[in-house]
């Protein structure tokens, strides 16, 4: 019998701070309006100055591993996905392995952008269907109010803080049916951050070019995203046999609403059966599709059985997409 992987345990953390749009208004040159009208996001969650990645992280994956019923001892690897780690080394998932008394997980962090929690979902899945591991825990952590321009009205309006966690375990029924992922270095300059590696080391002169903030041709990336979020989805339904009419509900990595909506147009799909929360969250990279996931399963939007659709897309330019069938009982 084919041995899939299943998600058994979902997780959320977003720090309390809110900053709306009219908090905006004072800070740059722009209007709830606008930000209403462009994007769909009327508010994001802001990590304090003293918390890291991992501290979101941490509570996401606490969350997660009580709903798996799972014991942090019993992980075998912990996968966090994130582009504002604590520090570039070492890796966030090893704090969070010390953190969790996760005493035998291996632990390593991975960057794709905004599309890294579905990258890093679909290497545990590698991992669990190959019978080499049994428990994995993947967070989306993200703490982008720490490298955003706050004087750059293109950019800060548009990303919040926050973290998302899912458990993955062997199952013999629904899981996983397949995963896409893809990369287009080409457009690597459409949203970047040069200062601080090892091309830009950071400096004085790094400092005062703000090369250390997050830098982004919205127009681009919105031009790439709302083909690749079509593309992506209706290749990953292919390799798993099924069509747009199959799916129930898509959760889409939320950075823009027109984003969301151009995608649904595109599969011929109804908007409801689209997950959004961007108005709450803003966009959070790689928190952004696992949040979604655990607020629809907690609302009980998503249940037993429903076929579902996971696909981001991001910084590299990157994209990523899975199909799974809803078994949250797992094994
Ligand atoms: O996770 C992946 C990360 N990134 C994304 O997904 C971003 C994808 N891109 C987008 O979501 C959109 O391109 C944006 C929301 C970033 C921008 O929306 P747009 O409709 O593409 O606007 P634009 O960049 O073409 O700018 C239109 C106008 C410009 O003024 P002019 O040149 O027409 O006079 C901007 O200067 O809007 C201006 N503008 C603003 N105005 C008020 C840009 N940002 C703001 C702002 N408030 N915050």
């Amino acid at each position: 019998m084919t041995r899939r992987s299943t998600i058994t345990g979902v997780g959320k953390y977003v720090p309390p701070k809110v900053l709306t749009n009219y908090d905006l208004e004072d800070m740059v040159d722009t209007s709830h309006e606008w930000i209403v009208q462009r994007t769909g996001i009327e508010k994001r969650h802001i990590a304090a100055d003293d918390t890291p990645c991992s501290e979101l992280a941490i509570k996401a994956a606490r969350q997660a591993l009580d709903d798996a019923e799972l014991k942090a001892k019993e992980l075998d690897l912990i996968l966090v996905a994130t582009v504002t780690p604590d520090m570039f080394f070492p890796a966030t998932a090893c704090l969070l392995q010390e953190k969790l008394g996760a005493d035998k997980a291996a632990g390593f962090d991975l960057e794709a952008g905004c599309s890294g929690f579905v990258y890093a979902l679909s290497v545990a899945d590698q991992y669990i269907s190959a019978g080499t591991y049994d428990n994995i825990l993947v967070v989306g952590s993200e703490t982008l109010s720490k490298i955003v321009d706050w004087e750059d009205r293109s950019t800060c309006v548009l990303f919040g803080d926050g973290a998302g966690a899912a458990v993955l375990q062997p199952s013999q029924r629904g899981g996983i049916l397949a995963t896409e992922l893809g990369s287009d270095g080409s457009g690597a300059e459409s949203l970047y951050l040069p200062g601080g590696g090892s091309l830009n080391p950071s400096s004085e002169k790094t400092l005062a070019n703000k090369l250390h903030y997050l830098k982004m041709e919205g127009n681009q990336v919105f031009r790439f995203a709302v083909k690749i979020m079509g593309e992506a989805s209706l290749e990953v339904l292919k390799k798993a046999n099924l069509t747009p009419e199959d799916v129930d509900f898509f959760v889409p990595h939320q950075a823009n609403t027109r984003i969301i909506k151009a995608a649904a147009k595109r599969l011929d799909l109804a908007e409801d059966n689209m997950i959004v929360n961007l108005p709450e969250y803003g966009n959070t990279s790689s928190a952004s599709v696992p949040i979604a996931l655990e607020e629809a399963v907690a609302e009980g939007r998503i249940q037993e059985g429903d076929i579902l659709v996971l696909v981001a897309f991001g910084a590299g330019l990157t994209w990523s997409a899975a199909v799974m069938e809803w078994h949250k009982g797992g094994k």
